[in-house]
């Protein structure tokens, strides 16, 4: 019997999946579950999932350094946000694609499977890089059935697939951040229950007091949070946990999808907001006017590059130099305030400042400010020279 490996969760649509696998493809299913921050009970889930349906074999990898140290660290100095979206889900199906591509190679399997519909962007995702990175042949069982979440549901219950209970929500959880869809909230008329949140506070029962988040940077990757040093894994743990418990880092949203869908999007992400923030704000003191021009230009391609399933296009790889010699100087000390929900920076220090105290003061009598006028007199010739004619 040949074999297949599937990227496996231990949710409705990969448990689903395994049968099918099974039934309707005549295969033998190896699973692997990719740890890159889920929930430590989600990757038990998937274990105990994985052995109640009897798989021939399970694979748990740990990716959660690997996460941090090559992808969420690239996304942080890129300020990879779409349309409002920290890219978290987007940003880790290329890790977890290329795990289970290492799984599947020493497996010997003819193919690699996923659990993805065929209307979200993770299908994308998980294709393009099994496509570039490997030969396997790729099934979506889901997809290539058109299945719909009841009909999962109740194929579930009439294999005797034991399920979780909480079905209601389609939710993707890593270390970067959570989104939350399905059911009620694919109305966007529809207020999200307070209930889908778990990551963050509401900003009524936040945190009663402001509190301030000391975030140091090393040319553009966080390295300490309150003073205290520690590996980009640890530092992006605590800063969930702080961001969240001040209610900072709820995303609700319309997104514009591959396909062309327009979905209600809803994410949780604390600790990539105040992170991501705490950067943008280095920056602003550290790069000049152009720098930060084209950064933001890059930042929207860059966002939109791995949005798109596109993270192993040459052009992201160009971008990753280009920024990382443009974050050389991104390096210092940034003081954010949290409250109820809201997220201000209050003091920004960097040896690399571009900023001068001496210049830009009203004190200042050194520079002649007379000297100015020259240049104003020359400030917007053309338009000058323009409305001149008009007038
Ligand atoms: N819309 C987001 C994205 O495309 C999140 C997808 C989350 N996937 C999920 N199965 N809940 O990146």
């Amino acid at each position: 019997m040949d074999k297949v490996v599937l990227a496996f969760s231990g949710g409705l649509d990969t448990t689903v999946c395994v049968r099918l696998l099974e039934e309707n493809y005549n295969l033998e299913v190896v699973t692997v579950c990719v740890d890159v921050g889920q929930p430590k009970e989600e990757v038990k889930k998937a274990e105990e999932a994985a052995k109640q349906l009897n798989v021939k074999k399970h694979y748990t990898i740990d990716g959660k350094d690997e996460f941090a140290n090559d992808y969420i660290s690239k996304g942080i100095k890129a300020n990879a946000v779409y349309e409002g979206y920290p890219l978290s889900t987007a940003i880790a199906r290329p890790l977890i694609a290329m795990k289970t591509i290492e799984i599947a190679e020493k497996e010997e399997a003819s193919a690699i499977a996923h659990g993805c519909t065929g209307k979200g962007n993770d299908q994308f995702r998980f294709e393009a890089v099994i496509r570039s990175m490997s030969d396997f042949d790729i099934i979506a069982p889901i997809r290539e059935l058109n299945l719909t979440r009841t009909e999962e549901i109740d194929y579930a219950k009439k294999h005797k697939i034991p399920l979780s209970p909480d079905k209601m929500y389609s939710i993707d959880e890593n270390i970067w951040g959570r989104s939350i869809e399905g059911s009620i909230l694919e109305d966007p008329a529809n207020e999200p229950p307070e209930e889908i949140y778990q990551w963050t506070a509401s900003p009524r029962n936040a945190n009663e007091n402001p509190e301030k988040v000391v975030v140091e940077f090393e040319e553009g990757i966080p390295v300490a949070i309150n003073g205290k040093l520690m590996p980009l894994l640890d530092l992006i743990t605590v800063a969930n946990e702080i961001a969240g418990k001040n209610g900072v880092g709820r995303i609700d949203t319309i997104e514009n999808r591959m396909i062309g869908l327009k979905s209600r999007e809803i994410y949780e992400v604390p600790g990539a907001i105040l992170l991501i923030k705490a950067h943008q704000a280095l920056e602003e003191l550290v790069l000049t006017k152009d720098e930060l021009l084209f950064a933001e230009f890059m930042s929207t391609k860059y966002a939109d590059l791995v949005y798109s399933a596109l993270w192993h296009e040459p052009l992201r790889e160009d971008m990753d130099q280009a920024i990382d010699y443009m974050q050389r100087r991104v390096c210092g000390k940034v003081v954010m305030k949290l409250f109820k929900g809201s997220i201000i920076p209050l003091s920004r220090k960097s040896n690399y400042s571009l900023h001068d105290i001496e210049q830009i003061s009203f004190e200042d009598k050194e520079n002649d400010q007379k000297e100015v006028e020259g240049m104003i007199k020359y400030h917007g010739l053309q338009a000058n020279i323009y409305q001149k004619l008009n007038r």
